[in-house]
């Protein structure tokens, strides 16, 4: 029978963040330095195995929804190997990927194959040197020929595009305008301080009134949309066109009133919100023999004492403070 899973402030939990390598192949620089991070080795990993073991649990447990993230997922050999089988197993409705999408235009059709829901596209300049110089790598060509492929084979796709001052605020209108024929949803996010280096900003100058105000200067009859339950973004329409326009308030806006989300990171700490530093490392339980049923009240147990409101709490203990986490480590 399956059964849902609360958390102690009555919240339901049935979606699990997977990042499964904290590699990356691109350096934007609002997640990684020039030099990159200190990776995870490999035997630290979660292995396909270990991975597919809890998201069978988990899924026992009344997870629905799993969101592979990393780093870039698809610089994990065999990953569609490992995504075929997680797709397969009974429970899991939706196995959506977040990807940088220079690895993936060859995949599309096999991913659509084997059921993966939808695929979200990490893309913040159309402008090929703009794209350069976020990312510090040159595959702009290969990012926008998987953003075709996608199209072609009817994956539903969105692109998330990280807004920031002085690097992307032109491309912000292009961008938007993709939606005109592409049934594409385009989601302009708040640049959030986990950037590996503990940049930090006192006040975010592009935040989601600003992008909203910027949108509008262009679109005057921009229409909102419904926004789905458990949506990040808010969601708007220019009139006549195919796809969506959203907005992520990922910085200034607390999700933590309805989240329904915990985390898995590269080396299998569980986290229950994304603000905290992880609650135990569930590999570790694993390597050293623990059974279904341990593994599962562990779990439990962490719901069981999950904050209220990271948000607001990391708000009051880090102000002012920079943050060394790299969004590569976490998953987003
Ligand atoms: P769904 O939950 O499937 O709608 O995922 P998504 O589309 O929001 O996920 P994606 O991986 O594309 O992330 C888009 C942006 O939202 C990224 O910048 C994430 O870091 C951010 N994000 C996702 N979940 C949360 C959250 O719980 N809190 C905050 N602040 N940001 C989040
Ligand atoms: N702030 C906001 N979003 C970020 N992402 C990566 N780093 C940051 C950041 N510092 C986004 C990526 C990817 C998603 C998982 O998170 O663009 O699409
Ligand atoms: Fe790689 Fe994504 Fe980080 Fe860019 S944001 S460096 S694509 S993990």
């Amino acid at each position: 029978a399956l059964t849902k899973l609360y958390d102690n402030h009555g919240r339901h939990i049935n979606y699990v963040r997977l990042a499964v390598t904290d590699r990356c192949n691109l350096r934007c620089f609002y997640c990684m330095p020039e030099e990159g991070i200190k990776y995870v080795s490999k035997e630290a990993l979660l292995s396909y195995e270990e991975m597919l073991r809890l998201m069978h649990l988990l899924a026992d447990m009344g997870i629905e929804k799993v969101r592979i993230t990393g780093g870039e997922p698809f610089v994990r050999r065999d990953m569609i190997y490992f995504l075929r089988q997680l797709c397969a197993i009974e429970g899991i409705k939706k196995v959506n990927i977040t990807t940088n999408g220079t690895l993936t235009e060859d995949l599309v059709p096999e991913l659509k194959s084997i059921g993966i829901n939808s695929v979200n596209l990490s893309l913040d300049a159309l402008d090929k040197d703009r794209f350069f110089e976020i990312t510090r790598r040159d595959a702009y060509d290969k990012v926008m020929a998987t953003y075709r492929a996608l199209l072609e084979h009817n994956m539903p796709t969105k692109i998330n595009a990280v807004v920031m001052d002085g690097k992307n605020i032109e491309d912000i209108i292009p961008m938007a305008m993709l939606t005109q024929k592409d049934p594409v949803s385009v989601r302009f996010i708040e640049e959030m301080p986990f950037n590996g280096e503990g940049a930090h900003y006192e006040t975010l100058a592009w935040n989601h009134r600003q992008i909203l105000k910027h949108l509008q200067a262009s679109f005057p009859d921009m229409e909102k949309l419904p926004d789905p339950p458990y949506s990040t973004s808010y969601n708007y329409q220019i009139p006549g066109h195919k796809g969506s326009v959203g907005i992520i308030a990922a910085y200034s806006r607390t999700f933590c009133g309805t989240c329904n989300r915990i985390r898995i990171t590269p080396k299998g700490m569980l986290k229950t919100c994304l603000y905290d530093d992880g609650v135990f490392n569930i590999r570790d339980i694993m390597r050293q023999g623990a059974t279904d049923a341990q593994l599962k009240s562990t779990f439990r147990e962490a719901l069981g004492n999950r904050a209220k409101d990271g948000w607001e709490a990391e708000r009051n203990r880090s102000f002012g403070l920079p943050v060394q986490e790299s969004m590569s480590t976490i998953g987003g």
